[in-house]
């Protein structure tokens, strides 16, 4: 493993990590891996190719030969996904395909066969990790381990607000169903399942705004860099 430091956000869905890492990677200069992003292109390609989410071994042998290529758009700044040279951005940003991440996730052999792949985008001058077993299992030696979490009615109005805003007609109670749903996979699969890391400094922002989440995670995560260098 290369020896630039690493800072983990782990967290169930609709918890805000997108939104911290995307704040530290400003303040920091240094880019996400957004290894949600990995399985749910992973969940949409099973998908395009009709596979179920029972047919364990050709989603592996999927896992293994992935043509995934993440990209910046230089006029946005976002990054992009793309499979096969398809940009995949939206189409990997539905509830569905959440799921389907979620059930390709829990398949063991998948997340073996994804693990360098992650491990990889550990490079100067560092690596804001972004998922749900960074800090335990992907990047077990990193310098600073942030787990964010919230109240599943917090997480669902979240999105429901939104979704509303983008003028999408939503159904809070199905949202709030659907993460609980999505939690209840993550929590409990047998392999890397969605637990904080030993150490992580821990932040619930059920009650809290972004802005304090921020200070909060930047106070922590600026303490462990200077401890570390
Ligand atoms: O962070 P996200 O909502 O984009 O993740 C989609 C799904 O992918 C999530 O429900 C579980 C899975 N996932 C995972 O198992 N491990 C990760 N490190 C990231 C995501």
């Amino acid at each position: 493993m290369s020896n630039s430091p690493v800072i983990t956000i782990d967290g169930p869905s609709g918890s805000g990590k997108g939104t911290i890492a995307f704040r530290l990677s400003k303040t920091l200069g240094w880019p996400i891996l957004d290894s949600g992003a990995i399985y749910r292109v992973l969940g949409f390609a099973a998908h395009r190719s009709n596979l179920t989410p029972d047919q364990t071994e050709e989603i592996t042998e999927l896992a293994r030969n992935l043509p995934l290529e993440f990209k910046t758009d230089d006029a946005s700044n976002e990054v992009i996904a793309y499979l096969n040279d398809e940009p995949v951005g939206d189409l990997i940003r539905t509830d569905e395909a959440g799921q389907r991440a979620s059930q390709v996730a829990s398949i063991p052999e998948v997340r073996e066969a994804l693990l360098q792949k992650q491990r990889d985008f550990n490079r100067a001058p560092g690596l804001i990790a972004d998922g749900r077993d960074m800090g335990t299992i992907v990047f077990p030696e990193a310098e600073a381990k942030v787990f964010l979490t919230a109240s599943a009615e917090t997480r669902a109005s979240r999105r429901y607000n939104q979704l509303k805003q983008k003028g999408i007609d939503a159904n809070l109670a199905a949202i709030l169903e659907s993460i609980k749903a999505r939690d209840e996979r993550d929590r409990t699969r047998t392999v890397a399942p969605l637990v904080p890391a030993g150490g992580a400094f821990v932040v619930d922002s059920s009650s809290l705004s972004a802005d304090e989440v921020f200070s909060q995670v930047l106070d922590y995560v600026t303490e462990k860099l200077q401890e570390s260098s």
